[in-house]
């Protein structure tokens, strides 16, 4: 009887324990584990967060405001002001900060490509755009989502204006300037839909070609916009140990999940779509159902199992948002639904996805 008393305790002494640490104390054995801030947040408004963030998270992603739209808005005018709270707020809370993103054709300044620029134009443009973002943050950004989104689900390069006006080098330039400006930070080629096999390939080949050239590219981003349905997991794990055994991290970038109807099947995170609003595809305002929110839950583990088959090869797992209210899947691709894809509800309260987590990763 004495040892099954002394052995409840000591399980429930395991369990509480492992419960009253977070994310951070047993993910982070093996990997960064964080969330995007948005600009509220990192500059230290929100008390709720910070108390989230101090106890599950060592890692943190600026999500719009290190953007070349917010940091250089005129050519020549940077506005440094919302990046460098959320490095301050990154160093004052023990995250490493992750600078994302250097080269992206999407909420660039409309600067950057007017004026019919020539390649040498565009090329000086991003250089100088690189330098002086990198520059300012040398030494203190662990590592930059340097090119973002380059290429198309089907493989063939993305036709952006960066693509049409330098031509495929444009990834090898900004590498090249992001180098040169921190020779000490990591360098990522983030995307999404990474588990589709024409992509993944595609991505492979970028990363022989600049390891080919002798240019640093430290890792490979797998955004994971998932859903329900999908992306198909034999896929997601091929891509995992593919961009692996191209001797790359592979990082989870900018987890959540869309738990909503998709309407016509429309995948992906390609902000430049839209779909007019209809009642029967916003489905749960007042609340989640629990059959789906334990469909959902299956869901990520369903992730979480592969993360932590990988755990030797994932270097990070970034959220992207902490609060189902923060989600820009409230507003895509249909905007004014209600969302749930975050591991912290509306109020801020923990969902027992984050339990579980713990659990899986405290073997
Ligand atoms: O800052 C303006 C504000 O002044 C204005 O009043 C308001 C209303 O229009 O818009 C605000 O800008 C919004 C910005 O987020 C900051 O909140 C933009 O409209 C909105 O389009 C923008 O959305 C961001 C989106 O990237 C843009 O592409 C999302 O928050 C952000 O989560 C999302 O993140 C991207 C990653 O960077 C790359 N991978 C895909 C991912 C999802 O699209």
């Amino acid at each position: 009887m004495k040892k099954l008393i002394l052995l409840t305790l000591s399980l429930l002494s395991i369990t509480t324990a492992s419960h009253a640490q977070g994310l951070k104390d047993i993910v982070g054995r093996h990997c960064l584990v964080g969330a995007a801030l948005n600009q509220w947040q990192s500059a230290g408004k929100m008390a709720i967060v910070d108390t989230i963030v101090n106890r599950h998270f060592n890692s943190a992603v600026a999500e719009n405001c290190m953007k070349s739209e917010q940091l250089q808005p005129a050519e020549g005018v940077f506005d440094f002001r919302q990046a460098d709270l959320f490095v301050d707020y990154c160093e004052q809370h023990h995250l490493t900060p992750i600078g994302h993103c250097l080269v992206w054709h999407s909420q660039a300044p409309a600067w950057l490509f007017a004026g019919q620029p020539s390649r040498e134009q565009l090329i000086r443009r991003i250089e100088n755009h690189i330098r002086t973002v990198v520059g300012r943050y040398r030494g203190r950004i662990h590592g930059w989502d340097v090119v973002n989104e380059a290429i198309e689900d089907d493989g063939s390069m993305r036709r952006s204006p960066l693509y049409d006006i330098i031509g495929e080098d444009f990834i090898e330039i900004a590498f090249r300037a992001a180098h040169e400006a921190d020779p000490d930070a990591e360098l990522y080629y983030n995307d999404y839909s990474m588990a589709i096999p024409a992509k993944r390939e595609a991505v492979c080949r970028l990363i022989r070609n600049l390891k080919s050239k002798g240019i640093r590219i430290d890792g490979v981003g797998m955004q994971s916009h998932v859903g329900l349905d999908s992306p198909d997991l034999v896929e997601y794990e091929r891509s995992i140990d593919s961009f692996a055994a191209e001797n790359v991290k592979v990082m989870i970038t900018e987890l959540d999940m869309n738990v909503l109807p998709n309407p016509w099947q429309f995948g992906g995170a390609a902000v430049e779509q839209n779909f007019e609003y209809q009642q029967k595809l916003n489905p749960y305002t007042e609340q989640l159902p629990a059959a789906k929110a334990r469909e959902a839950e299956k869901r990520y583990m369903d992730f979480f199992q592969l993360f932590y088959k990988h755990r030797q090869q994932i270097s990070r797992i970034t959220f992207w948002g902490i609060s189902d209210a923060d989600s820009w899947l409230n507003n895509w691709p249909i905007n004014g639904r209600t969302n749930y894809p975050l591991p912290f509800d509306r109020q801020y309260n923990e969902k027992p996805l984050v339990k579980k987590i713990i659990d899986l990763y405290n073997h």
